[in-house]
């Protein structure tokens, strides 16, 4: 039997968020309708953030209250504080992500607060999600990298991680936020948390600025990670993370692990499709 690895899909977040151009809401839940016929088991759907910050995420609750859920997949959003949660539990979504930082000088620029301020920030959110009985994912940032602080050692990304575990986080997304890990960061990395976090409680989020978020991908798979976050159309980056390029392309990732003998669950000639149009809204 193959072993299963899961694809979390984040295009219509991460993928969406650093167009230029503000995309049509229709367009926007057209897209997240075409991935829920690919069969992924989580769909990033939007965030909930100031849309003074990320203006292209404005239309968060339009984009959940137009979509066509399919039973199986989780629509997820992002939440950065209480009145994010609030509004993306109002707008039905099914699991949120806090997202915090292994740097300061991100952490400063992505969301105005340290890294400390931003886990008290997250504490009731995730006090509230607990009572509401909605999963939360935690994302951790510049993970080998930094744009504002340079390298980011493993402990920094340990540290992070475990008080977001500690809170009550079901899994802890590692963000290559700008794209810059190589194989042997992301060794270097994957080992020391894994020494101190179980592998099954860690995903993998490369953005493919140097083209090598697949070997990465590789590196992590070989220690034993199973889930991968995964952009369709090779779309995305951060506002705040300048020169950050798209996350990895889905279909590639997805092409990999079939070819290792892996199995997604995922349609390929579906997520070409999907794929095109996400590619046509980046172009358009
Ligand atoms: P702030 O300016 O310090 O906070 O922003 P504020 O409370 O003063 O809010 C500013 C304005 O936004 C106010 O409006 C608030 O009401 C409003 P005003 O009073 O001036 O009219 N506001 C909101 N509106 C809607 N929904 C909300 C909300 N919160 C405040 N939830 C804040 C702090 C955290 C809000 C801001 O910095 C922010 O929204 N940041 C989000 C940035 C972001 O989305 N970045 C991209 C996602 S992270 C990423 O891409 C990395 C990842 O992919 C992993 C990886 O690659 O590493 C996840
Ligand atoms: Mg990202």
């Amino acid at each position: 039997m193959p072993e299963h690895v899961k694809i979390f899909e984040v295009g219509p977040r991460d993928g969406l968020q650093n167009q230029k151009r503000l995309i049509a809401t229709e367009d926007k839940i057209k897209l997240v309708d075409m991935l829920s016929n690919c069969g992924f088991s989580h769909i990033e759907t939007t965030s909930f953030v100031s849309p003074k910050w990320v203006p292209q995420m404005a239309d968060a609750a339009a984009v959940m209250a137009g979509i066509s859920k399919k039973g199986g997949t989780a629509y997820t959003a992002l939440t950065p504080n209480m009145r994010g949660y609030e509004a993306a539990i109002e707008a039905g979504v099914d699991e949120v992500a806090i997202f915090g930082s292994a740097s300061e000088g991100f952490s400063w620029k992505n969301i105005n607060c340290s890294i400390e301020d931003s886990l008290l920030r997250f504490l009731p959110i995730i006090e509230q999600a607990k009572i509401d009985k909605c999963k939360v994912r935690g994302y951790v940032s510049c993970v080998t990298h930094c744009p504002y602080d340079g390298r980011i050692a493993p402990d920094q990304v340990i540290r992070v991680a475990l008080r977001l575990l500690d809170m009550g986080c079901y899994e802890i997304s590692l963000g290559d936020t700008i794209g810059a890990a190589t194989p042997e960061t992301t060794h270097r990395l994957i080992s020391s948390v894994m020494n101190e976090i179980p592998g099954n409680l860690i995903a993998g989020h490369f953005h493919d600025t140097n083209n090598n978020a697949l070997k990465n991908i590789d590196v992590c798979l070989e220690a034993g990670i199973r889930t991968f976050d995964s952009a369709v159309g090779g779309l995305g980056g951060c506002p705040y993370a300048e020169g950050a390029k798209g996350n990895v392309d889905t279909v590639a990732v997805v092409n990999m692990l079939h070819e290792m003998n892996y199995e997604t669950g995922l349609s390929i000639e579906k997520l070409n499709k999907a794929s095109a149009f996400a590619r046509s809204l980046s172009e358009s």
